[in-house]
């Protein structure tokens, strides 16, 4: 009997509800194969009684359990995060609440949106870029291999994935071409607003 009995969380949409931005192809690799894969290994290495009924959240706050675990377990977590960060019909623009936000932070929606893309073609290698909220301001950060901001504390907004595995079959090497349609098409604006903490998510 597992310590831990993690599951794979579905997607909230159907494996080929973001055609034609992200295959079905890519996104059954993605889903079944890679974010599957973190889950299992999770279960597998928790094999420390202390981590009994743990959550993935509670394991990367507070950082038990080894550093192969908390890779995957971080894996788990980033890629649950990253399918929420996407809709079918997505991109657009925010709600006021949230585009005053990153009015003040970056001058533009389309400002916000050059940052993200540069932020995410510049992250060398494997990584994910990010939006996170730091009080009443926005940042764009990106965090390499496994990395998360939930073990920095901070609170993240949307999330891309900028692994090869995310985007190589539909876009080749072409990660800013992926970065610039995640911006203009997928974007899941309503998951980052309920996301807001303190007093910047009061309307
Ligand atoms: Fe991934």
């Amino acid at each position: 009997m597992p310590v831990m009995n993690i599951k794979l969380s579905a997607p909230p949409y159907a494996i080929d509800a973001l055609e034609p931005f992200i295959s079905v192809r890519s996104m059954s690799l993605h889903y079944w194969k890679i974010h599957q894969g973190h889950v299992d290994t999770v279960n597998r290495l928790a094999d420390n009684p202390q981590l009994s009924g743990k959550s993935i959240e509670q394991l990367i706050r507070e950082g038990k359990g080894g550093t192969r675990l908390l890779d995957n377990a971080a894996q788990v977590w980033n890629h649950d995060f990253f399918w929420k960060s996407m809709k079918c019909g997505g991109g657009g623009r925010p709600n006021e609440q949230l585009l005053k936000m990153i009015e003040r932070s970056f001058g533009s929606l389309d400002c916000f949106k050059e940052a993200f893309v540069l932020g995410g073609v510049l992250q060398l290698g494997s990584g994910w870029v990010w939006l996170i909220q730091e009080g009443s301001q926005l940042e764009i950060i990106s965090t390499s291999n496994t990395d998360t901001p939930l073990a920095h504390g901070q609170n993240p907004l949307l999330v891309c994935d900028l692994w090869e595995h995310a985007y190589y079959l539909d876009y080749q090497n072409r990660r800013r071409d992926f970065l610039q349609m995640f911006a203009d098409h997928l974007i899941n604006w309503n998951f980052a607003v309920s996301q807001l903490k303190g007093k910047a998510s009061l309307p």
